[in-house]
């Protein structure tokens, strides 16, 4: 299994703009990406600090967990070869500023914190960050079996 998954997050701003939708027909469409499994929540401050620990010591931490529990967000695991690094491509650079035109930050993002999207930075950040959002009884193949990751 390993490299074939990643999680993403339509970012708050982005949800409540309305642009959700648009955002995952691009991801399936034009990306190739397969949803595995996905869901809408509202992260708590506490939620955003755990899946952001990585990120505890870096200065737009507080910034950072305060917008991300702004509001609902729409989290997804995403299945393709070689996942994670096609998702990272696929969404352009941090900054939208510095996004390729076409890519979905470029697109929908609005600063570098409000970037619209999230993609997992690594095989072992995907899988911890799918088990921060999904159960074993959540995430499934095309034909609607249960993938255990
Ligand atoms: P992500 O984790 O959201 O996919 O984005 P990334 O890998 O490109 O960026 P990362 O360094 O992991 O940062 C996580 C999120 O923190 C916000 N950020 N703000 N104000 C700033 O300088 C700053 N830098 C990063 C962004 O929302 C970024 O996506
Ligand atoms: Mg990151």
């Amino acid at each position: 299994m390993a490299g074939r998954y990643t999680l993403t997050m339509i970012k708050p701003t982005a949800v409540k703009e309305g642009h959700a939708g648009e955002i995952l027909k691009i991801i399936t469409k034009d990306g190739g990406f397969r949803i595995a499994a996905m869901k809408m929540v509202v992260l708590s401050r506490q939620d955003a600090m755990k899946f952001y620990e990585v990120h505890k010591d870096k200065p737009f931490y507080n910034d950072l967990v305060e917008f991300m529990s702004s509001g609902p967000i729409v989290a997804a695991v995403l299945e393709k070869d070689n996942a994670v690094q096609a998702f990272r491509d696929f969404i352009g650079a941090t900054n939208p500023e510095n996004a390729a035109p076409g890519t979905i930050r470029n697109m929908f993002g609005k600063s570098i914190q409000e970037n619209c999207v999230h993609g997992s930075d690594s095989d072992q950040n995907a899988l911890r960050e799918i088990k921060f959002f999904f159960s074993t009884r959540e995430i499934y193949d095309k034909d609607g079996n249960l993938i255990d990751l």
